[in-house]
């Protein structure tokens, strides 16, 4: 759209070959030119289109919560130009998250615009599900490749307790359509939670297993300040594999989505058991990825508070990609080699919820 009237004269030397794409059609963005210091290449993108949710999950969200106003969050033009020019500097896989992604009017606008975009080979969703028995098929048809639904419990009551709000029976359906939708893949997280969660690990394993889907397990991090201390409910994916073990055949994989998960296979079955476990096993060293709120602060990490403002680049230059690309190139100067989550489980200093940073 905007790159149409991109002048090329306004793109700072050096950067010509940063520049994004004129359309998708004379695209000729070249692989592997978002690089940090540290050498990592950054081929992927997390942007928040919301921080609005129709769930308020007792370890992401406080239970009164004030949401952004409409002109403090990215429209979802300016998350296209985002995307846009991430692509065009060698980004293949984009994640839309929330918050709840699905609960943001015309998010489905912003899937199709995204899957037209050539170079982007992944664009994949994170939802709590609640939409899905809606929106799975015309998700599919936008080019989404893959979703990631947020399940922590199969019982009713708890689920209720967790998410303070959700109604387990409309999720349960929401996976359902998205089997049906033919996604290339249907993923479940689940954060794990001592005396929460921890005794419906094999069931939740088993009820993957059963729909033929994928699962990940994940270990809690430290984001956002709530109402008890997230050490005591502390559970480790070593935990988790040691009471799998017994039940399934498990067999460690080499295989990587390219994220920080360790998957797991089933003989003769179709299901990848994974586990992210950000305090006992540090993926920092092969982090491919950064952050976008949805107010357009670019967090080069998910453990660090150092963030960059994209949205007075967006708006100050509502006609010009070449500040927005530059401002990318900026961020890469700011990427730490990794996060400090195992301090952090005692002393959090990280300020934002997961529905701020989404995911
Ligand atoms: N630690 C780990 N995972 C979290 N999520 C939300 N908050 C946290 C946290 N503090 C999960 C959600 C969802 C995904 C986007 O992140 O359950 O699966
Ligand atoms: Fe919503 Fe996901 Fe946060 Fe739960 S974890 S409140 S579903 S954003």
């Amino acid at each position: 759209m905007r790159n149409e009237s991109l002048n090329p004269e306004s793109v700072p030397a050096g950067l010509e070959h940063f520049m994004p794409p004129t359309s998708p059609a004379t695209s000729s963005h070249a692989p592997g030119t978002l690089v940090d210091k540290y050498g990592r290449h950054i081929t992927y993108i997390r942007l928040s289109i919301t921080d609005r949710c129709d769930f308020r999950c007792f370890y992401c969200m406080a239970e009164e919560m004030e949401f952004l106003s409409r002109d403090q969050v990215l429209s979802l033009e300016e998350c296209l130009r985002v995307i846009r020019s991430f692509v065009g500097m060698g980004v293949t896989k984009v994640r839309i998250t929330g918050g709840e992604p699905l609960v943001r009017r015309n998010a489905l606008w912003l899937l199709r615009e995204a899957g037209k975009l050539e170079g982007l080979k992944e664009l994949v969703v994170t939802t709590n599900g609640s939409q899905l028995d809606r929106y799975a098929a015309e998700m599919h048809e936008a080019g989404v490749k893959r979703v990631n639904i947020s399940l922590d419990t199969l019982r009713a009551d708890r689920f209720k307790a967790i998410t303070r709000v959700g109604d387990i029976d409309k999720v349960l359906r929401g996976i359902d359509a998205a089997i049906a939708a033919g996604f290339e893949g249907v993923k479940l997280n689940t954060v794990m939670m001592r005396g929460v969660n921890d005794d419906e690990i094999v069931g939740l394993a088993r009820f993957a297993v059963d729909k033929g889907i994928d699962l990940s397990f994940i270990e809690e991090m430290p984001l956002g300040s709530i109402d008890r201390s997230r050490a005591d409910t502390y559970f480790s994916s070593d935990e988790a594999l040691e009471l799998l073990r017994p039940h399934f055949d498990l067999v460690s994989s080499a295989e990587t989505t390219g994220g920080p998960a360790h998957y797991w296979r089933i003989p003769g079955r179709r299901t990848k058991i994974g586990f992210i476990s950000p305090h006992s096993h540090n993926f920092c060293d092969s982090c491919n990825r950064v952050r976008i709120t949805c107010k357009g602060e670019l967090y080069p990490c998910l453990g660090q508070n150092d963030a960059l403002p994209l949205m007075p680049v967006l708006r100050g230059h509502p006609e010009d990609d070449a500040p927005l690309v530059q401002a990318i190139v900026d961020s890469m100067g700011i990427k730490p080699k990794g996060h400090d989550f195992n301090d952090q489980i005692q002393d959090p200093k990280v300020v934002r919820f997961m529905s701020m940073t989404g995911g």
